[in-house]
């Protein structure tokens, strides 16, 4: 067990900090997509739906390797790394509300699990055949409560993912009925049930944004508010009106160290919200053109070019990049960044890339305020400790 004083065995306050530890995704035993009313997939380019059940081995094994190597390189920095378990995603789900033929993959863990602070949050998750995907992550979360009593687990309220969840006419609007609805944020889930995947939020100390979008609802970021605000974070909804498609925000708004955003030329975000990074002294800067043209996508990939920008922070000034993107590699460096890169493109169509395939555990650092302007701070560790007393500052949070 670790003692007071040593950095609790988890402990990620933003997206920046040093990493110590980290869980790196797995592509072993994934599976198509299916249809769902929540994710329409079809071969890039075409109206062709996804085929079927599991992926072929090949496939999984090019994408296993580029996993591996980044596992290699975090490795290779003295960084601790984790791997899921393995679980049967070929299997159907069947709840007393809805079925589908089979799972998906824990290429991503990004998407279901979030570390806050002290705290692992596993997320409602929006579509079906992600359902069960925190199982894989269950023996990590087990070891880290245990080893240490600071740590808190917390699951989020499953949705029912009952028909009753989902606009499916949504995958019908035709574009100028998205332009005309972009300021509604409604998507393919309604307002009814607290929904939301992990990938939408991005950590920046004692601040949380949160992206409203097709996987996160409004009731979702609710909840996480009146989750996290007792804990003393402020938590704050983010759109980006022009993603007519929103689904996870790290290929929108990176955050890579404090005051500093890397952001989509093609997304900005909504007016209002930008104030609250200029009036604390964030710089905005956008990512160059990604290398890839939307047509040279792997053909089996639902994300979009911008998976360019979804780096993984080593630290203030380390970052990994995709090995391919040599703009934005130049970028960074040109800002007085250390680029490391590895190859990654054969996990795109896994719906991510280095950020969404990560999971980090344990960072330097603690709850900093990057956002003094704002002020209404609440208190660190409000919430009552034992007995009723408030718990002192950092003490089981
Ligand atoms: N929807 C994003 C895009 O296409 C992809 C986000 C991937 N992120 C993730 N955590 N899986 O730009």
């Amino acid at each position: 067990m670790t003692t007071s004083d040593e950095t609790p065995a988890v402990n990620a306050w933003n997206e920046w900090d040093p990493l110590r530890e980290v869980v790196v995704g797995s592509a072993a035993g994934a599976c198509y997509e299916p249809v769902e009313p929540g994710n329409r997939p079809r071969v890039r380019g075409s109206d062709r739906p996804f085929p079927t059940g599991p992926k072929p081995r090949e496939r999984i094994a090019r994408a296993e390797e580029e996993l591996d190597g980044l596992a290699a390189l975090l490795e290779s920095r003295g960084i601790v790394v984790r791997r899921p378990a393995e679980h049967d995603f070929s299997r159907p789900v069947s709840t007393p509300r809805f079925e589908v033929a089979n799972q998906y993959c824990a290429v991503c863990p990004r998407d279901v699990m979030a570390t806050v602070g002290n705290g692992i949050i596993e997320a409602t998750m929006s579509r079906r055949a992600r359902f069960f995907e925190y199982e894989p992550y269950r023996p990590l979360v087990y070891g880290y409560w245990e080893s240490d009593p600071r740590v808190e687990w917390t699951v989020a309220p499953k949705p029912t993912m009952g028909p009753e969840m989902y606009r499916e006419e949504f995958w019908e609007w035709p574009l100028e009925e998205r332009y005309r609805r972009m300021h509604e944020s409604e998507f393919c889930v309604t307002q009814d049930q607290v929904v939301f995947d992990a990938a939408d939020m991005s950590r920046l100390g004692r601040d949380i944004i949160v992206q409203e979008s097709m996987t996160t609802n409004r009731p979702g970021i609710r909840w996480l508010k009146r989750h996290l605000e007792p804990r003393g974070f402020r938590v704050h909804p983010v759109h980006f009106p022009l993603d007519h498609f929103p689904s996870h925000i790290d290929c929108t708004f990176v955050p890579l160290a404090p005051g500093l955003v890397l952001t989509n030329p093609e997304r900005p975000i909504r007016d209002g919200e930008r104030r609250m990074f200029t009036e604390n002294g964030w710089k905005l800067v956008e990512a160059p053109q990604p290398v890839l043209a939307d047509e040279q996508m792997p053909e089996y990939c639902q994300s979009s070019i911008w998976l360019s920008m979804n780096v993984l922070s080593l630290s203030p000034t380390t970052v990994v990049c995709e090995e391919r993107e040599r703009p934005l590699q130049e970028l960074l460096s040109g800002m007085g960044m250390e680029v490391l890169t590895v190859p990654f493109r054969n996990v795109f169509e896994y719906g991510g890339s280095l950020h969404c395939a990560t999971w980090d555990i344990r960072r330097d650092g603690g709850p900093e305020d990057y956002f003094p302007e704002l002020g209404g701070l609440p208190e660190l560790g409000g919430l009552p400790g034992p007995g009723g007393v408030p718990a002192p500052a950092g003490a089981g949070r």
